[in-house]
């Protein structure tokens, strides 16, 4: 098989290169280099078939070009992270609706089998239901509240998505993740669990927006791996929107304390306001949890890293990428086994 991976040099499209061309398959990667970089890559340059395509899935001419000879796709480019896309609201929007509806448009063309990456944020401003299931009702804050417009754009791309399956019978998978984390992932733009680690090893104060009583639930990157593939393996699938995810929770303020302990920093946890950060209004959501039952279902899924092994092997990559940048390559290359 030959997969065709946008957003390939990303964080999540780069883990899924590396294990789909470890069982043999041809990956090609489109990316524009906007927030991925083409050294997540480096472990594939030799690799027979890897092809990569620097470009936008906002050019029509490129994405058709690129699927004109691939057997399947995985669509993963979009503008992501809260910062950036709360700074960024046009690119954000034109990223996730007019790129998802060319690759949707290309695929149907030649029939392609294609995932799309969506994300825990479509549940939007949900505030009774825990875990989260993917036939719950959604409630978005109002348009002025930057933030949904990631959660909005990732929402039509989903109904685009199984409008395509469902008129037009395009094999279409669905898979919402939710915080995924483990090396690569970079904490510019707002990502908890990098940006914590990166301070508490520099001795500096790890930022809590809010009261840190807030929880999230985090998934290894190589678990989002495992289950994306598995889901593209599974016909029942199809047509289907699958959550992506840990069902434990941990709060923010937690998780801070157990990453200085972990790193034996000294550094502070302070305190910030979501509007510092983010500007007025801004929203935060009080818990993000799935539901997997779905997933396990689907595909017989279990979580293999819980959260102390999730920071063991980010604080140890994180701590490589300090001393030496280069050997954190290296470092990923040997993990590898753990990461498919
Ligand atoms: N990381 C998470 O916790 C998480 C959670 C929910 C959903 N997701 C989804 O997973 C996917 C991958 O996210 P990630 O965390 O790896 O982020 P990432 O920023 O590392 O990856 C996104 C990739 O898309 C590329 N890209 C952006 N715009 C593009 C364009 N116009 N044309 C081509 N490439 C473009 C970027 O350069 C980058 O390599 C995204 O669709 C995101 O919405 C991620």
């Amino acid at each position: 098989m030959r997969a065709l991976i946008t957003g390939g040099a990303g964080f999540i499209g780069s883990h899924l290169a590396e294990s789909l061309a470890a069982d043999g398959h041809e990956v090609w990667v489109l990316d524009d280099l906007s927030t991925g970089q083409r050294k997540n890559l480096c472990g594939l340059e030799h690799q027979p078939g890897f092809r990569f395509i620097e470009g936008s899935v906002l050019d029509e001419a490129t994405v058709t070009d690129c699927l004109s000879s691939v057997d399947v796709v995985y669509h993963l480019a979009a503008v992501v992270g809260v910062r950036l896309v709360v700074e960024s609201p046009v690119r954000t929007l034109e990223t996730n609706l007019k790129g998802t509806e060319n690759v949707l448009r290309a695929c149907y063309e030649r029939k392609l089998p294609v995932l799309l990456a969506s994300t825990s944020e479509v549940y939007g401003r949900h505030l009774e239901n825990r875990p989260l299931s993917e036939e719950d009702d959604r409630i978005y804050g109002p348009p002025t509240v930057g933030r949904w417009s990631y959660a909005a754009s990732k929402a039509v791309d989903e109904f685009l998505g199984l409008a395509y399956h469902r008129e037009r019978g395009l094999p279409v998978v669905i898979a919402r993740f939710f915080n995924t984390v483990g090396p690569r992932q970079t904490g510019r733009y707002g990502m908890v669990l990098p940006s914590f680690v990166r301070a508490a090893l520099q001795g500096k104060p790890l930022e809590i927006h809010g009261d840190g009583s807030q929880s999230r639930s985090f998934t290894w990157v190589g678990d989002c791996v495992r289950a994306t593939r598995s889901l593209m393996q599974t016909p029942e699938a199809v047509g289907e929107v699958v959550n992506i995810g840990h069902g434990s929770e941990v709060t923010i303020a937690e998780l801070a304390r157990r990453v200085v302990a972990k790193t034996g920093s000294s550094s502070k946890v302070v305190h910030v306001t979501h509007e510092s950060v983010y500007g007025p209004g801004f929203e935060d959501m009080q818990f993000r949890t799935p539901s997997i039952a779905k997933l396990q279902r689907l595909t017989g899924y279990a979580p293999s890293y819980d959260l102390d092994q999730i920071l063991d092997e980010v604080i140890a990559y994180e701590r490589a990428q300090e001393s030496a940048p280069a050997s954190a390559a290296a470092w990923v290359e040997s993990t590898q086994p753990t990461l498919t």
